[in-house]
């Protein structure tokens, strides 16, 4: 079984209600539901969330010591956190891919949101396709590495 780490940032558990006008309408279990739906047999998608830096972290550490593909949503973290990309960072070293997404772009929106402080440590970043870059971001990890 090959296991795809999905995970999700801050206030990323309030999709649905949480600026549908930036983020759409379906809600993370939904986002979930429909990938869990999308991939082959054989392919666990492992969907989590947290609001909390340090689960996060926690979480990057055991897709190192696991040796499993991330697709990660840093939402806020993205632009700010130095702890999470350092963790991000022994993916790289491990040689394990990690996928950089958001639903929105990033870049046409607040200059705040402009930096990511993950791209650089990330194998590549996918923006702006709504919960189709989860989707993508998981193709090219089946095609690449599956
Ligand atoms: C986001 C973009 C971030 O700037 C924001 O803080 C989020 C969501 C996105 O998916 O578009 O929470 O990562």
């Amino acid at each position: 079984m090959t296991t795809i780490l999905v995970l999700n940032g801050p206030n990323l558990g309030r999709l649905g209600t949480r600026e549908p006008e930036v983020y759409g309408s379906e809600t993370l279990p939904d986002i979930g539901a429909s990938l869990a739906a999308s991939v082959p047999d054989g392919v666990e998608v492992d969907l989590r969330q947290t609001d909390d830096e340090a689960e996060l972290i926690g979480w990057i550490h055991e897709a190192v010591d696991r040796r499993m593909p991330v697709v990660l949503n840093p939402a806020a973290f993205t632009h700010y956190s130095y702890a999470l990309r350092d963790a991000a960072a022994q993916l790289k070293t491990a040689g394990v891919p990690l996928v950089e997404v958001h639903l929105s772009n990033p870049h046409t929106r607040e200059a705040f949101r402009h930096t990511s402080v993950i791209s650089g440590v990330a194998t590549g970043v996918i923006a702006g396709f709504g919960s189709d870059s989860y989707r993508l971001a998981i193709d090219w990890l089946l095609r690449s590495h599956g």
